[in-house]
């Protein structure tokens, strides 16, 4: 299976890592994997917005659109901008080579202070 870059950007824009991902990895796994502070408290389930990031501009419209239950939720998350997504719903495919999204400050995982 071919393998695919996404790039992570911190709160403050600071630090990036770049991660590598396969086709048809889910955009949360591929996060947590990679440490960044996404705690995804319901593991997909689409009931909680701790995994909610915002894609780079360029990136979202590559994106399939959101559900109206992805909408619900993004409703709630704090920090949401135009282009904030729930990362356990999306599924990498080769067209988001180069993803680039950002981990919103709202979403600092208690645990880690
Ligand atoms: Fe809860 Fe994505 S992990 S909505």
């Amino acid at each position: 299976m071919s393998e695919i870059k996404i790039t992570f950007v911190s709160v403050d824009g600071e630090k990036s890592v770049e991660a590598t991902a396969r086709v048809g990895d889910n955009l949360l796994t591929i996060a947590q994997v990679n440490d960044q502070p996404l705690e995804g408290t319901c593991e997909g389930q689409m009931a909680c917005s701790t995994c909610h990031v915002i894609v780079d501009t360029n990136d979202f419209d590559k994106l399939p659109e959101a559900s109206e239950m992805e909408e619900d939720m993004l409703d709630l998350a704090a920090g949401v901008k135009r282009t904030s997504r729930l990362a356990c719903q999306i599924t990498l495919t080769q067209d988001l080579d180069g993803l680039t999204v950002r981990i919103p400050s709202e979403s600092h995982n208690m645990q880690g202070f």
